[in-house]
């Protein structure tokens, strides 16, 4: 897909699991939806465990077809996404999906989907970097920016780095990182309590000249919204952590937009 229209196209990337992508993803999407206005796209690449799906409270949802094109699934009137996790018709068998198989759907994805007419794509790319996430890379050019999201756990960071190396060597401007589950707010005396040694993740970031675009706090109401299925931004509206969301968006927005 040769991207000559106005879409914006964003990777959240991270080279290790579990760091936040899709959370950060679902989040992001919401408010560039709700809070900016925009027609939202969201590719799911994440083909061994796709949790978007569940994350955005619309797993028992199927893709539609319609002349001849994928019709993603309807989130909000302006949020619509694919996802691996809307073909799979048990969820308790193991996904075993071979490169090529990957690549067909990924292939999918980008080119059997007409996204000109949205603002911004959001694809959460999966840690391992398979063939699927890579045949996105390849054939979505220009992509506009990348987000690193990541802990301030060493090895974390040293995943992290790779994600930095990638971006360079495939030339995908980084907006910036995120620093996930970064602090606690102590809930009996609501002293910050910071679970990591700070200083990596912000050498990282100076190393490599990138934004610091936020830190999110470990808080437990993002974990209880992946459950329910509405994003914590929307769940927890009046959360004082909803702002940190709000700021990244907003430091994105205005650097996808600008
Ligand atoms: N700031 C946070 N506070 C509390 N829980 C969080 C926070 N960020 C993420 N989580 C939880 O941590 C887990 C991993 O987050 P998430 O699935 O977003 O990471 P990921 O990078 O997409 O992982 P994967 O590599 O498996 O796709 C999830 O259960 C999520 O609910
Ligand atoms: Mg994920």
């Amino acid at each position: 897909m040769m991207n000559k229209n106005k879409t914006k196209v964003v990777l959240l990337l991270s080279n290790k699991g579990g760091t936040g992508k899709s959370t950060l993803l679902t989040n992001t999407a919401y408010l560039l939806a709700t809070l900016f206005g925009k027609k939202v796209g969201v590719i799911d690449l994440d083909f061994h465990s796709p949790d978007l799906p569940s994350m955005f409270g619309v797993e028992s949802r199927k893709l539609g077809i319609q002349n001849k094109r994928l019709m993603p699934v309807k989130v909000l009137p302006n949020l619509y996404m694919v996802s691996y996790g809307f073909y799979l018709t048990d969820k308790k068998l193991p996904i075993i999906m071979r490169g090529i198989e990957e690549r067909l759907v990924a292939d999918q994805f980008i080119n059997s989907v007409d996204w000109s007419e949205f603002d911004v794509l959001l694809i959460d790319v999966p840690a391992n970097l398979s063939d699927g996430a890579l045949t996105v890379v390849d054939q979505i050019k220009p992509i506009d920016g990348a987000v690193i999201t990541t802990s301030s756990q060493d090895i974390s960071l040293t995943d992290t780095e790779r994600s930095i190396q990638f971006a360079l060597q495939y030339s995908i401007p980084i907006l910036g990182m995120v620093e996930n589950m970064s602090y606690l707010n102590c809930p009996q005396c609501s002293a910050k309590l910071e679970l990591y040694k700070r200083e990596n993740f912000e050498g990282l970031a100076d190393f490599y000249k990138l934004d610091i675009l936020g830190r999110i706090p470990f808080e437990r109401e993002i974990l209880i919204s992946v459950d329910v299925g509405v994003p914590f931004v929307e769940k927890c509206k009046e959360n004082a952590q909803v702002e940190s969301f709000k700021q990244i968006t907003e430091k994105i927005h205005q650097k996808i937009f600008k």
